[in-house]
């Protein structure tokens, strides 16, 4: 991915990366929610460069407006500060649906503004779909199979998620969000693309949104213990960000329209992850254990047989290259900054506990 540097940036106004030029009936306009987060803005990259329109919608509750600051005036590109969960009326050809917290702190922060996210916000963007005719693509999630008990997970599996627990805000959202997508593609024949995201990692990642791979990264750049919530045996299945991008617009632009793992199926052990980390960035940083939190799964891993089968897609970066070049970006964040500070899973979730026990109190 190209990273937008300040010295990449001679003034905002005369300076962009290369974009190629699209005949008028080759450039669709494109709109990604969510497009100023971590996914979205590398998404936006790649479109960008293809040479379409491309208009970012964001609340930036997660997004910045830094992810994307190398287009901004370029004449293809457009940013609406907008809340998803408002109706919005615009003119496009296709809509990346991205927009919503992807970190438990972040989600679970404040659950229900995340679930009006999942459902207002994907109903508001379904009927734009449906208004315009456009082809929409949903960002859903392996969080969907829960803490599974089958392995690895494959599309068919419909999963095992407890509906009220701390998790179920994103987990149930995103589960009623493809319900959706389908509801809408069969009564109102709404062109639908889903695709279920493993882990995912990379540059622009939020470093203090309590993610696992910033976690271990930022700590471990800075010298401070890594620290792993639970025994460090359960798995995850890390996806470098470019394989991602490049999965989801083969999905886009692809005719199978039923729901899609996109992941990397190189499995790890949390510890083994850790220790990986370790290593690549030379540290003498600790690793230590912490209680785990409610609901974590257990164990992850793409069945990845569709997407090759039907987007001739496999992830192409290496699970250590991905992180060297991740390592390289957050040092040089971390040289910007000074510190960065990162926080567990359940750290925000807390403090919105507190504050509604607090009024109870009152
Ligand atoms: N990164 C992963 O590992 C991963 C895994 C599975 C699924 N996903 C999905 O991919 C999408 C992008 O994830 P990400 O990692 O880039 O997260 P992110 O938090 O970096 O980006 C989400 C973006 O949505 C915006 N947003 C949130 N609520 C909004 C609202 N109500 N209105 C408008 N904008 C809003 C945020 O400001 C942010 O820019 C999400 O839908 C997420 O559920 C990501």
């Amino acid at each position: 991915m190209k990273e937008a540097t300040n010295s990449n940036i001679k003034s905002e106004s005369v300076f962009h990366f290369p974009v190629t030029t699209l005949s008028p009936l080759k450039r669709l306009r494109i709109l990604v929610t969510g497009g100023a987060g971590f996914v979205g803005s590398n998404l936006v990259d790649r479109l960008m460069e293809q040479g379409h329109e491309v208009t970012v919608l964001d609340n930036m509750f997660t997004g910045s407006k830094s992810n994307i600051q190398h287009w901004i005036s370029h004449p293809n590109f457009n940013l609406i500060n907008h809340d998803v969960t408002d109706p919005i009326h615009l003119e496009v050809d296709r809509i990346f649906h991205l927009a919503c917290p992807a970190s438990p702190p972040h989600y679970m922060y404040n659950p229900i503004k995340t679930i009006k996210t999942s459902v207002m916000g994907t109903i508001n963007m379904l009927g734009l779909a449906k208004r315009v005719r456009a082809r929409i693509l949903f960002t859903s999630t392996s969080e969907v199979y829960g803490d599974p008990t089958e392995h690895p997970q494959k599309e068919t599996y419909w999963g095992h998620v407890n509906p009220i627990g701390p998790r179920a805000c994103y987990d149930e959202g995103k589960r009623v969000g493809e319900t959706m997508m389908y509801a809408y593609r069969d009564q109102a024949g709404v062109d639908v693309r889903v695709a279920r995201i493993f882990n995912t990692f990379g540059p622009r990642m939020n470093p203090s949104d309590g993610r696992v791979v910033s976690n271990f990264i930022v700590q471990a750049l800075q010298g401070r213990d890594l620290t792993v919530y639970g025994d460090g045996k359960a798995t995850r299945s890390f996806q470098y960000v470019d394989d991602l991008v490049a999965g989801l617009m083969a999905l886009m632009e692809g005719s199978y329209d039923r729901p899609v793992n996109i992941g990397n199926p190189d499995e790890y052990t949390i510890r083994q992850f850790a220790e990986l980390i370790q290593k690549l960035t030379k540290t003498n940083s600790s690793i230590v254990h912490k209680p785990s939190t409610q609901d974590d799964p257990q164990q992850r891993r793409p069945d990845i047989t569709v997407a090759s089968r039907e987007l001739a897609w496999r992830p192409k970066t290496s699970v250590k290259e991905g992180l060297r070049r991740t390592i390289h970006y957050f040092s040089h964040e971390l040289e910007k900054s000074g510190e960065i500070k990162t926080v567990g899973p359940g750290e925000y979730a807390a403090v919105t506990k507190k504050r509604h026990e607090d009024r109870r109190v009152v």
